[in-house]
């Protein structure tokens, strides 16, 4: 196969987790006979500075031709604290979601045997708890009308039957593939939106007889999520409930820098780490490049290239076995590894 690949390192931590992932990106083209090329471009902070757009036509164009966009991360503390600033990293993120209309993001929660113990969550109730989580990208609050004034401000809500059929498609799809239980998560007791959703998802679960489909309130599922873990095998929810709970489902991994995720939907697919840009690591070679590595495992298996996800993620698996670790998973006394050596570590597994 030949692959294109537009590289898109961004803010903080970016550009070093980018390299590892570019490093094993290509490590496993060489080992199987595809050939990739890349084309790096800028977005976030990084594009701010130099042409004053977080997402500037020409990375557009750059996704627009590729196969896939490898993605970093963007962010930056200059814009965090000032209420004031019109243009931020983040609408980057959200202007490169919506204009290649990446509508469904895939993001698995597993656990690492391994790494069970840095888990907050008590070992029996996080062993084995592996689910995905469907979250809508494009819709929402993140992109309904908003206002802000001086003594008021809002942000809507909006979804349309379009948008709610089309992933919910995908969560029975994926459901279809695993376990056969979808749980729709939402707020039907108070959003009308989310009625839509149930009514929606009501309407089509008789299409898809083989899968048991269950609603939950998000307060509840945000519990159950860690009380019992294991009760999810897919798991569909709208832009801002699924950013928060993803977030939640980091930590039954034990490590954000552990969650790879994929955003597809009209036009390329994009796959990138869960985790933000980090700037307090920005430089410090400290930052886990597993995220973005397990990101590569994802952008292969999306194209039917499953031995070359499947050894990335061996790999990854046999670099935590042996204590290849950045440091906020080193066991105690262990020896630190930087976002390089086990990037490194990686490439030379994969070589053999
Ligand atoms: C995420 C992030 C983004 C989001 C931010 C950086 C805009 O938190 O991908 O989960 O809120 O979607
Ligand atoms: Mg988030």
């Amino acid at each position: 196969m030949n692959l294109k690949i537009a590289v898109l390192p961004g803010d903080g931590i970016g550009p070093e987790i980018s390299e590892q992932g570019v490093a094993v990106m290509s490590a496993v083209c060489e080992k199987f006979g595809h050939t990739v090329t890349y084309e790096h471009a800028i977005c976030g902070a990084a594009a701010i500075d130099s042409v004053g757009d977080p997402f500037p036509e020409e990375t557009f164009q750059t996704c627009m031709r590729a196969d896939a966009v490898l993605f970093s991360a963007v962010g930056d503390p200059r814009f965090d604290n000032d209420p004031t600033a019109t243009v931020r990293p983040e609408q980057g993120l959200l202007a490169m979601r919506k204009r290649l209309g990446l509508y469904a993001n895939i993001r698995p929660i597993e656990t690492f045997d391994c790494l069970i113990h840095k888990s907050p969550l008590k070992d029996e109730l996080v062993r084995g708890a592996d689910f995905i989580c469907i979250r809508e990208l494009t819709g929402g609050m993140y992109f309904g009308e908003k206002y802000q004034g001086n003594d008021r401000a809002y942000d809507t809500n909006v979804y349309t039957r379009l948008e709610i059929e089309r992933i919910l498609r995908v969560g029975y799809d994926y459901a279809r593939r695993r376990h056969h239980h979808l749980t729709v998560v939402d707020k039907a007791n108070i959003l009308a939106s989310s009625r839509l959703w149930r009514q929606i998802a009501q309407e089509m679960a008789p299409q898809y007889p083989d899968v048991q489909t269950d609603f939950m309130y998000v307060d509840n599922a945000a519990m159950r999520m860690i009380q019992e873990p294991r009760f999810f095998d897919v798991m569909v929810t709208e832009n801002t409930f699924g950013d928060i709970l993803t977030d939640e489902g980091s930590c039954i991994t034990g490590s954000m820098g552990l969650l790879p995720s994929a955003s597809t939907g009209e036009h390329t697919p994009v796959f990138e780490p869960i985790h933000g840009s980090w700037p307090q690591g920005k430089g410090l070679n400290i930052a886990n490049p597993l995220a973005q590595i397990l990101s590569v495992a994802m952008l292969y298996e999306y194209f039917g290239l499953k031995q070359e996800g499947a050894l990335i993620r061996e790999a990854v698996n046999a670099s935590l076995d042996q204590n290849i670790r950045t440091p906020e998973i080193q066991v105690e006394g262990g020896a630190h590894y930087g976002t390089r050596e086990v990037g490194q570590w990686i490439v030379e597994y994969i070589k053999g």
